[in-house]
């Protein structure tokens, strides 16, 4: 009976939204949740031990994404935000079924969602690290929702570890990025999605590239769009002032400048060795 009623325990509405990334990326995630809904108290896990998730195996990150999932829900999180498009791709289902009274969201359902109903969807580019490309995951989502969209989809591996190396406005990571969106498999794209919540950050240098009109689909706001609509649906929303904690598994200093970069602000991370 007592277990009966842990798992039905009703969940407080001011308990934190958890967040968690390879490292500190899915901190534009959490920014534009931030700035969205400014009374949500926030837990941010970033796996920087693990760092990058990309190049990783699915069978790793599901056993990262559990455990990281298991600590957000013992810090009494009312929701688990999957802030990686390589972690969304391949831990999805394991984490909703680690924490199945959680609600559990990932970054690419939202995205599938936007665009697939919309009207200007004819042909979608997607480039994200090899994990997310290579699982297939956007273009199965979106061709199930609407077998007319035509998908091309190129993996940008050296997108993400350029842009944490503090390279996103200069004319390294410009030739990087041009070199990459030129690649024939890209050709002719209406829109282009960053399956990658570092990509926020280059998302100058990608417009710059294009002379055509192109619509440039960032996960992060549509996400924290996906979310307030969750939480006030679930009569979710928090009223309260918020408290705001960012937890890491490798700390180094270079990690705490850079998530000045992601997150828009100064914040102060905090080394958790516990989880593996
Ligand atoms: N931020 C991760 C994502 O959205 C990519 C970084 C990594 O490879 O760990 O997929």
């Amino acid at each position: 009976k007592l277990l009966f009623l842990c798992y039905f325990r009703k969940v407080n509405k001011d308990n934190p939204i958890g967040i968690f990334d390879s490292g500190i990326g899915g901190l534009t995630v959490a920014k534009a949740i931030r700035s969205l809904m400014p009374h949500e108290s926030l837990l941010y896990f970033g796996d920087t031990k693990h760092l990058p998730y990309g190049e990783k195996s699915a069978q790793s990150i599901q056993e990262f994404s559990k455990n990281i999932s298991l600590f957000l829900k013992e810090k009494q999180c009312k929701m688990i935000v999957i802030a990686c498009n390589t972690a969304s791709s391949v831990a999805y289902d394991i984490v909703k079924k680690e924490c199945p009274a959680i609600e559990i969201i990932n970054v690419i359902d939202p995205v599938v969602n936007r665009i697939t109903t919309s009207k200007n969807n004819s042909t979608i580019g997607i480039i994200g690290t090899k994990g997310t490309i290579n699982s297939n995951v956007y273009p199965q989502k979106i061709k199930s929702a609407n077998n007319n969209i035509k998908v091309k989809s190129l993996a940008t591996p050296l997108l993400a570890a350029m842009i944490e190396e503090g390279f996103f406005n200069d004319k390294i990571s410009q030739a990087i990025v041009h070199n990459y969106l030129k690649d024939p498999a890209l050709a002719d794209i209406k829109q282009l999605i960053l399956a990658c919540t570092h990509y926020p950050l280059i998302q100058g240098l990608i417009g710059d590239f294009y002379t055509q009109e192109l619509d440039i689909i960032d996960s992060a706001s549509q996400v924290a769009l996906h979310i307030k609509e969750v939480l006030k649906k679930k009569n979710l929303l928090s009223q309260k002032s918020p408290k705001q904690r960012f937890f890491v598994s490798d700390y180094t200093l270079s990690f705490e400048k850079s998530a000045k970069l992601f997150f828009g602000e100064d914040i102060h991370l905090e080394e958790i060795k516990t989880i593996h």
